[in-house]
């Protein structure tokens, strides 16, 4: 059974001159008095002051595809469907973004075809275009033979994943059997983490403010109806659905008992937030315990779950380690997860994406 990472980014060639030929957010950029120097990855406007030492370190192993494979082989990953990592094309004016989408879309489908049965890829939207040009790539992304499905934020065309102005776009993805790989990215108002944020670093954002974000944003989805109108749509939550599969209940019960929503009739004839679970919603298994990996097979089942790294985000912070301890969380996680049933745990490991995502054997 083959080892797939569902969950692995990459900023390809195209997109890393982007950021290089800017400064402001997104931007990648060395600050010569910053004491690690090197290339520094700004991607978020609460990133960008010197109390947060301007973003992270950036290097190779974002859009280098040899560090890829390296990481690859040192984890014993077969394949790896690689995404952009965010912010995705969602900041980019809007009649450039169409053209940009092309070419960064064009740049992963010539490296996965450069190492043909390791690279597959989720394609990007360009988001900020009109949404005839947003249609027209997921046509083309259809003729791209390594593309597996699309990439996205929670933003959508600017005012969240429950705009009907997204109708087309859902319907296109529907038609072209394309897989929403739905990634957090915008977290939740800093006002939430207080005045003492800077002393915790990134855990705050990132531990809890990605997973609620994609929490409401999937929620948001579901109450707008989304999945009535397109009941084939199929979205692959990041970070085992956020906290979607802990809180489902918790949301079916306060939809059950809304009155707003009864009184708009919105209570009878609408499918439940288990339903929905079970078949219009994959999960990556990127939770790093047991204890939130049972939650997401217990909701959406063991055949629903695809492994993931979330490389190159996370790397050992003792520079020697080989092995990164963000991916043996993981691995472990399924194992313990699964008990003795190796079966399942192999499908989760790779089994279910080659199934998911038509990987060639
Ligand atoms: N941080 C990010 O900005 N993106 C990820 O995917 C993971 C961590
Ligand atoms: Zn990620």
């Amino acid at each position: 059974m083959p080892v797939v990472d569902v969950h692995t980014h990459m900023y390809p060639p195209a997109y890393m001159d982007l950021l290089r030929s800017r400064d402001t957010v997104p931007y990648v950029k060395s600050f010569p008095d910053h004491p690690s120097a090197g290339d520094r990855l700004i991607i978020l406007p609460a990133e960008d002051t010197a109390s947060t030492s301007r973003g992270r370190p950036i290097g190779k192993e974002y859009y280098d595809v040899k560090e890829k494979l390296a990481f690859m082989d040192t984890h014993d990953i077969d394949v790896s469907v690689i995404s952009l990592a965010n912010p995705w094309l969602d900041w980019l004016p809007p009649d450039s973004a169409a053209e940009t989408a092309r070419r960064v879309n064009d740049d992963v489908e010539r490296m996965c075809a450069e190492h043909e049965g390791r690279l597959y890829a989720f394609g990007t939207l360009p988001l900020s275009a009109s949404v005839e040009h947003v249609v027209e790539e997921i046509e083309r992304l259809t003729t791209l033979p390594h593309m597996r499905g699309i990439v996205m934020g929670t933003s959508g065309l600017g005012s969240g994943l429950d705009d009907p102005a997204l109708d087309p776009i859902y319907a296109a993805l529907e038609k072209e059997k394309q897989l929403i790989f739905l990634h957090p990215h915008y977290g939740l108002p800093n006002a939430v983490y207080g005045e003492r944020a800077s002393d915790y670093g990134h855990v705050l954002p990132l531990a809890l403010g990605f997973p609620l974000e994609t929490t409401i944003a999937v929620t948001r989805m579901l109450l707008s109806g989304v999945w009535d109108r397109f009941p084939e749509l199929n979205v692959l939550v990041a970070h085992s659905g956020g906290t979607l599969p802990f809180l489902a209940g918790r949301i079916e019960s306060c939809i059950a008992h809304d009155a707003h929503l009864k009184k708009e009739g919105k209570i009878t004839n609408r499918r439940s937030v288990w339903d929905i679970l079970r078949k219009n919603v994959y999960l990556d298994a990127v939770i790093y315990a047991d204890v939130g990996l049972k939650a997401a097979i217990d909701a959406s089942g063991a055949d629903r779950l695809m492994f993931g790294t979330d490389h190159p985000f996370f790397p050992p912070l003792d520079e020697n380690a080989v092995e990164w301890e963000s991916v043996t969380l993981n691995s472990k996680a399924v194992k313990s997860a699964l008990g003795g049933n190796k079966e399942a745990a192999d499908a989760i490991m790779g089994g279910n994406a080659a199934r998911i995502l038509r990987l060639p054997s």
